[in-house]
């Protein structure tokens, strides 16, 4: 994909996981990438294996939550590199399972702020930039939680990953105009090193048998899909969602 070459990317939740492994991948396709995270030492530790493979990446601590962190990092990331092709929006996730009836009433708040809140305040930061120069691919890692309600999956988390699912058709809509897409994927169950902390063996041995592929997936093989996304290639591709779940749901 030499078409990437010279481009630029922020890949939020880049110190681990999913988000690591796309700011890897784009990286490694000659893409200047900026990992944005609360975690800094997380974020530098990813900087250094990508410099390591001769790739170009630069970490900046910010608080997604927070709409001056995000403006203010955006910002200085666009205007040092002077342009900004893709945003990959993978922060957020949720601490533990926890079921409606349980879910205390303030743990609503932090988990729909990481997930959702915080793609708002990136598709307002970063769309002024790809208006400019009339390009962008912003990719949001939503879940499997949002698209069936198959499985157990805490409310807060499930609610804000379908919000971010309603806000990709909406920012799709209105920055379409300006040559810029807007996509999320979908990924079921993936093998990070938060989601190994919170599954029980029981759970896995469920996930493998209701999933055809018959296994968890690797990072990279949702990184896979969020590249391609964010690719020249994908360029009439806008506001879908991609399913990337070994099967385990079929829409
Ligand atoms: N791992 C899975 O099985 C799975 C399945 C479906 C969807 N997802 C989604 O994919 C994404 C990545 O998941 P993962 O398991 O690879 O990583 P993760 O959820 O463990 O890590 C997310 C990263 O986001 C950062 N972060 C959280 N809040 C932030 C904030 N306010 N500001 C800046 N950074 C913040 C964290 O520091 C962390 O580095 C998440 O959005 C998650 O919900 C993951």
């Amino acid at each position: 994909m030499d078409s990437f070459i010279g481009q630029t990317a922020i890949v939020t939740g880049g110190a681990t996981g999913i988000g690591a492994a796309a700011a890897a991948s784009l990286a490694a396709q000659g893409v200047h990438v900026c990992i944005l995270d609360l975690d800094a030492a997380g974020a530098e530790a990813v900087v250094r294996d990508i410099k390591g493979s001769g790739g170009t990446a630069s970490a900046s601590r910010a608080d997604l939550t927070d709409w001056k962190d995000t403006q203010a990092a955006v910002d200085a990331f666009a205007k040092g590199a002077g342009r900004l092709d893709i945003v990959v929006h993978s922060a957020g996730g949720f601490p533990a399972y926890v079921s409606l009836i349980d879910c205390p009433v303030e743990a609503w708040d932090p988990v729909v702020n990481s997930n959702l809140r915080s793609m708002f305040y990136l598709l307002k930061a970063a769309a002024p930039h790809m208006m400019q120069r009339r390009y962008g691919r912003f990719v949001s890692l939503s879940s499997m939680a949002a698209r069936s309600g198959v499985n157990p999956n805490p409310p807060h988390y499930t609610a804000a990953k379908g919000g971010m699912l309603a806000l990709t058709r909406q920012a799709a809509r209105d920055l379409g105009p300006y040559g810029i897409t807007v996509n999320a994927v979908a990924p079921a169950n993936v093998q990070t090193p938060r989601t190994r902390a919170i599954r029980t063996p029981e759970r896995i041995a469920h996930i493998e048998r209701t999933t055809p592929l018959g296994r968890l997936a690797e990072p990279q093989e949702i990184a896979n899909a969020v590249v391609w996304l964010a690719s020249p290639q994908a360029s009439y591709v806008t506001g879908t969602t991609m399913d990337v779940n070994g099967g385990a749901t079929m829409i």
